[in-house]
């Protein structure tokens, strides 16, 4: 039998039940030649979080989306998913780059989306969706399909699935991009700009996928331009400026009362 709740149990719920961190970003440098593009980056996300990140063109949001699941090196700092060390094993003070097959199986963990869908052109529908399920994961084909068809039925394309990409609306084929993604179950997906390649007319589609799936709890990343969309789903809105996390916070205080003098500016152009 459980104890009544006391006023203190009633204090922590539910705003400060501390729940458990999916994604942690500490001291995240990354250069390119001369050019340090992440200067210390520091976040976490949480598990069921959606964290928005908004910010002016070349501030590194992509490079940080990139540097998360190991699609480029990094060189301070380092990043954990789970707890566990992503993209090396420490050896003393030592990081060792950890070989292409355990990358693989980590950046499954991370599902990616990007602005330009990516989906292999030479497969139908469902073979994007079942490719990686089945090559990398190792998954049964026959449950595979079964899951895609559900996934693909989630994004409202079931009809789709023979397919192929070129068939396809650009919105369609983002919804696709998602649902391969979905299909490796991942811990936490990223986006990157999801809808800025889309015509505006099919922005909404692939957007209320987005929302269902913050609805249903999954935990995600999205760079994006679109500040209702921001304003809306997001928990959290980081807002990057020259390679650092200039403000964040609830998206009611980073979007509509920024503390930050290039907060401020960056909104006032955007909004
Ligand atoms: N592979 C690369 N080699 C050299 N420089 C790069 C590379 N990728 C990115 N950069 C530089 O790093 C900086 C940050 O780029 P990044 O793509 O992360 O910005 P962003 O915030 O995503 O911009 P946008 O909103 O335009 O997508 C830019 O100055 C860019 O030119
Ligand atoms: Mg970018």
């Amino acid at each position: 039998m459980s104890a009544p709740p006391t006023a203190a149990t009633a204090q922590t719920a539910p705003d400060r039940v501390e729940r458990e961190v999916v994604l942690r970003v500490t001291g995240l440098k990354k250069r390119y030649g001369p050019l340090e593009v992440l200067k210390g980056v520091d976040l976490t996300v949480e598990r069921g979080e959606v964290m928005c990140i908004i910010g002016p063109s070349g501030s590194g949001k992509s490079t940080l989306l990139r540097s998360m699941n190991h699609l480029e090196e990094i060189d301070a700092g380092r990043v954990e998913l789970d707890g566990e060390l992503v993209g090396y094993r420490q050896r003393g003070h030592k990081y060792v780059t950890l070989p292409e097959k355990v990358l693989a199986k980590q950046r499954a963990k991370m599902g990616m989306v990007f602005q330009s869908f990516n989906l292999f052109p030479h497969m139908t529908v469902l073979q994007n969706i079942i490719e990686s399920p089945v090559g990398v994961l190792g998954q049964d084909p026959k449950e595979a399909k079964k899951e895609a068809m559900a996934l693909l039925g989630k994004v409202g394309l079931a009809e789709k699935a023979p397919f192929y990409p070129r068939q396809l609306s650009g919105g369609q084929q983002q919804r696709v991009a998602i649902a391969r993604a979905l299909a490796m179950k991942p811990r936490v997906m990223l986006f990157d700009e999801p809808t800025s390649a889309l015509d505006p007319e099919l922005v909404g589609e692939v957007l209320d996928v987005m929302k269902d799936l913050a609805r249903e709890g999954l935990t995600m990343v999205v760079v994006t331009h679109e500040m209702g969309f921001a304003r809306e789903v997001a928990d959290s809105v980081l807002f990057m400026d020259g390679g650092v996390v200039v403000e964040r916070g609830k998206p009611r205080d980073v979007l509509l009362n920024p503390q930050m003098p290039r907060t401020k500016d960056f909104l006032s152009k955007v909004l």
